[in-house]
This record gives C-alpha cells, structure tokens and sequence, in this order.
C-alpha cells in the first residue's frame, strides 16, 4: 500500500481511552514490522464534551470522518449523562449515518481463556456473528399517545426492509464462504412469532441462498432455542445472521462464553466502496475504574486487529491484513500468560498487556 492509512480515533468516555492507547501502542508496533504508514487524528466526542458544550456530535462532525479510512472507537458512556444520549446520540447516530450496516461480532475463545462452559475449549468457540446494525428495532419508529395518564399508549416498531435484509445475508454469505469453516450459515430470528419481519428475513435467505449460495448450508434457528445452543454447543455454529435487536442480545452472551468483555471485539461495517467503517471493543466506558490500569485492553487490540483486516482488504494491501493476523496470533500467545480476562485479576496491569502484546507480534 503506497498511501497513508488515515484513522479517526476516538478514545470516549471513562476506561475508553485507557484501552484505546494500548490498541494504537501494537498499531505503531506492527505496522514497521509490514511496512505501511498511518496516521491518527484524535476525536473527544463522548460525555465530558457533551457536558461542557451541550452538544454530542453534528450531522457536519459525522460527515468529517468520511475523509478517514476508518474509526476506531474505545468507549462511550458517562454516569453524569443521561442513559441514551450518548448512546444513541453518538454511537448508534454513526453507526446510521454511515450507513455501517453490517455489526461484525468474532466469538473466539483464544487459546489460555477460562470458559464458563464446561468441558469447552478454543476448537469448541469459534464463530462469527453478522448482525443488521441498521434497521429493525433501532429504526426509533413509534411513539407515546396519552404520554403520563393511566390510558398512556407506547409503540415500538420492528422495521426490516427487504433491501436491508437482503444486503446483510449477502454480506454473511460472503462471509460464511471465505471462512471455508463448515459452509453453514445459521440464521436466527423468531418466525414462530414474528410472522411478517422474521418471513421477510425468512424468504429472503432461502430464496438468496439457493439462488448464489447453493455451496453454503442453511441451518435456522429461534433466537431463544439459539440462546440455549450457545451454552449447550457452541461448536455447532460456523456464521450466524441475525437482526439488529436479537443480535444485540445474542453478542453479549457470545462475549461471556469467550471469557467476557474484555477480549469480545467487534466493527461496524459500511463494505460499499468508499464506505467508512467503524471498529470498538465490546465493553462499555466502565467509569468505576477509570484511571486504575485494570481494564483489560485485549478486547481493543482484538479491534484495531479487525480494523487491520477489513481496511486491507478494502485497499487490497495485503501487508495491512497481514498486520492484522500478526496481532491475533500475539493475541494467542499472550492470553495464556494472563491470570484472568476480568479487570483487577489479570496479573498484570493494562498497559503491561499492551506491551506483551507488542512484544509478540
Ligand atoms: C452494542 C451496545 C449498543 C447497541 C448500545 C450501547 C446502543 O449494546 O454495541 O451492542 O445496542 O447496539
Ligand atoms: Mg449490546
């Protein structure tokens, strides 16, 4: 890759930064070991600016980063702020306006990791997750009538449009393909119920599949029978897609049978040319230990590896995605020197596992 990869970071709220600084400290140790160049330019978005201005991010702030390659995002949420400002005023507003239809959601246990289930180990935990980011229940259709009387009405409406659908299970096709896993796609949803939005979702992955996919196995699943197999046989899965709010639900058990939030990573993907995405560790700004060194950074370094991978092969610059397994394989050799996954018990404090990170790669 001849040009400079340009980075927005934006470091947010609480223990954000902290994990954030370890994810740029292996960005700057790889990328002389496979020759590119980059730049950072750093974004204070997030609840201290939000307190100070009034004001969480523009539509103009929004459109800036589309000069980026791609953002890196550590953690928004502030306890002075109101629950969903920040969230959906900052996070979900990106995710949107960027159109990063595609949330990517790895489950890997890496090799060292206690695993809550028993008898489970890295072979057994290792899938990946596709789900719609931008439509479903996150749309913010619906509304109050007769808001703060006894006859108080709420709506809350799940929107799944054909061209979203549709747009997702390729990308997840795609996916399932080139992981040359087991060529099965799961697709969870709850048809049982859900009888117009999970037959939409429904239809157009049979029809899709049979039609370009016919080498990809197409396996079904209710999202509560799904919740259960997670726990019972995490093995049987190989790519999963799901709606936006089931998927929402599904990645956080996902991150605690991969030993937690501190190692679940994850990007919000625009694949269209030109499209800027947008990649963060699964954990929120856990502001109780802000400033302690006790979060764990593998879940940020998980991502600015994720980032690595999807921006060189976007760039078609195969030294980037080679950066980007250099950082995992490091992943895998440092996870067995760590205690736990938990912040405080790691053995080791954050920016001591950012350097033994580093150190292999
Ligand atoms: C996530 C989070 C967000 C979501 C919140 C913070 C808006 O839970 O990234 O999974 O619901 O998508
Ligand atoms: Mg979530």
């Amino acid at each position: 890759m001849a040009d400079t990869l340009k980075i927005a970071v934006i470091g947010g709220d609480g223990t954000g930064p902290e994990v954030t600084r370890e994810a740029c400290k292996v960005l700057n140790a790889v990328a002389p070991l496979e020759n590119f160049k980059y730049e950072t330019t750093e974004f204070d978005y997030g609840g201290d600016r939000y307190l100070k201005t009034g004001e969480v991010i523009t539509a103009k702030q929004i459109d800036e980063f589309r000069q980026f390659d791609v953002i890196y995002l550590g953690a928004v949420g502030h306890p002075e702020v109101p629950p969903g400002i920040l969230e959906k005023g900052l996070l979900l507003e990106i995710r949107f306006q960027l159109d990063q239809y595609i949330n990517l959601r790895p489950v890997k246990l890496y090799p060292g990791v206690d695993c809550p289930l028993k008898g489970k180990g890295p072979e057994d935990i290792r899938f990946e997750v596709v789900r719609e980011n931008t439509e479903d229940l996150y749309c913010g259709a619906g509304g109050f009538l007769r808001k703060n009387t006894p006859q108080e009405v709420a709506t809350q409406e799940m929107i799944s449009t054909r061209f979203g659908v549709e747009r997702c299970l390729r990308w997840a096709f795609e996916l399932c393909r080139r992981r040359k896993d087991r060529n099965q796609l799961t697709l969870v949803h709850k048809t049982n119920v859900l009888t117009y939005a999970g037959d939409l979702w429904f239809r157009a992955f049979e029809e899709i599949g049979e039609a370009d996919y016919p080498d990809i196995k197409r396996d079904y699943n209710h999202i509560d029978a799904a919740c259960m197999w997670f726990i019972k046989n995490p093995e049987y899965y190989d790519t999963m897609v799901v709606s936006n709010m089931f998927g929402d639900i599904i990645t956080d058990l996902g991150a605690m049978i991969q030993g937690g939030l501190g190692v679940a990573a994850g990007g919000n993907i625009n694949p269209d040319p030109g499209g800027c995405s947008m990649f963060e560790p699964m954990g929120g700004s856990a502001p109780k230990y802000t400033g302690q060194e006790v979060i764990n950074p593998i879940a940020a370094i998980a991502a600015m590896g994720m980032l690595l991978n999807l921006v060189g092969d976007q760039k078609k610059a195969p030294n980037v995605v080679a950066a980007a397994h250099r950082i995992e394989a490091a992943i895998c050799k440092t996870t067995p020197k760590m205690k736990s996954m938990s912040a405080g018990r790691m053995g080791y404090t954050t920016s001591e596992v950012g350097d033994l990170v580093s150190e292999a790669l």
